[in-house]
């Protein structure tokens, strides 16, 4: 079995989560090695022991069996293309290689099936990480009810754009209680007590560059090529955990009551079904959890084929880090590692 793990990013807020689970869902390994930037000096501890991070540069892939890419984009550019030709599964966390035809695109809890080994490419890509909880609400409900459109409006927490955005949100609020001006770093516009419905790059479509991964990414992932998704993907000030308002059209009339049956056989989803304050989850309650929360079920009287819901999840883990782990844990449990 191969026992030699590195994560490219610890030092972020995805990569230290990665380390955690790794050690808290006891991920069997001979060796664990972190690696970031160029600054020297850095550790992350677990129960009393210290692992050094060390600048990525010094990494020998060939050495390491197995490596969580998540330091953007332009490190994932550089190594996990090295790494793989190295002969180490790369499982990636950005969005350098997710729609490459080579690639398998895995939610584990959706589409793990899809994978018959280590793929040829050794790389395999985690999907956005809002993306993730979006394919996992649906895709029962597709299956069942034969989805037609999807419409999903995003409201994306600060800590999406890694520990800076969640530094930039502390700092801007505290500047404006304190009536202090504030020139944003992290983000294009002020982030606190505002938003923002614009995420990464515009595209000539007119959509985001972050909306339309929603769309590709969950295409790939239900094996639903042409599926009509319509996205927008909002910057809220909320330090951490994405919620989704979900719209779905099926072909034919569905039942709240079908929906929920349905629902609850989604593994690691919290349904939130009671009245008033119980009827949904928040970011604030959600943060931390390894399930996907939602709430406000509801089938229009006046539109009985259409199906509208509240999902919060939890960005860093559901969204990124628990994902990558489960990729790990399933191609584990199948033997292929
Ligand atoms: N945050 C999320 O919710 C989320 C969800 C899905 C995917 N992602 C993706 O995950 C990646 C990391 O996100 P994050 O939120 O953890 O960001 P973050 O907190 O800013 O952490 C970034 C990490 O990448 C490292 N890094 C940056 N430039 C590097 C370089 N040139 N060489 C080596 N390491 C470098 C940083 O190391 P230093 O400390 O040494 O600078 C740090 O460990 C990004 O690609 C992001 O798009 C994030």
């Amino acid at each position: 079995m191969l026992k030699r793990i590195a994560i490219i990013g610890a030092s972020g807020v995805v990569g230290e989560r990665m380390f955690q689970l790794l050690k808290e869902r006891n991920f069997q390994h001979d060796s664990l090695e972190l690696f970031a930037s160029e600054k020297e000096g850095r550790f992350l501890e677990y129960e009393g022991e210290k692992f050094p991070i060390r600048p990525v540069s010094t990494a020998d892939f060939s050495n390491i069996d197995v490596a969580l890419f998540t330091a953007g984009t332009e490190p994932s550019v550089q190594y996990s293309q090295v790494a793989a030709d190295a002969g180490c599964l790369v499982i990636d966390n950005t969005n350098v290689f997710r729609m490459r035809d080579d690639v398998p695109l895995i939610v584990p809890r959706v589409n793990l099936n899809s994978l018959t080994g280590i793929p040829k490419s050794n790389i395999i890509a985690n999907p956005n990480c809002s993306t993730i909880p979006f394919a996992r609400a649906i895709q029962q409900l597709d299956q069942q009810f034969n989805l037609k459109e999807a419409v999903v409006s995003t409201y994306q927490a600060v800590s999406g754009a890694g520990k800076a955005g969640i530094v930039e949100l502390e700092n801007e609020a505290k500047a404006k209680l304190d009536d202090v001006d504030y020139i944003p770093e992290v983000f294009e516009e002020k982030i606190a007590f505002n938003l923002i419905p614009r995420i990464d790059e515009d595209l000539a479509s007119g959509a985001t560059m972050e909306e339309q991964k929603m769309r590709q990414e969950t295409r790939k992932i239900l094996d639903r090529p042409s599926l009509p998704v319509f996205t927008t993907c909002v910057r809220v000030p909320v330090a951490n955990c994405h919620s989704e308002a979900i719209c779905l059209t099926f072909e034919n009339e569905i039942s709240l009551t079908k929906v929920i049956e349905v629902l609850e056989t989604v593994p690691e989803l919290t349904l939130h079904l009671g009245k008033g304050r119980e009827s949904y989850p928040t970011p604030l309650e959600v943060s931390g959890s390894h399930n996907m929360h939602i709430g406000r079920v509801r089938v229009d009287k006046e539109y009985p084929n259409k199906l509208q819901f509240w999902l919060v999840a939890d960005n860093l883990l559901i969204g990124a880090a628990l994902n990558a782990v489960q990729i790990a844990e399933g191609m584990r449990s199948e033997g292929w590692i």
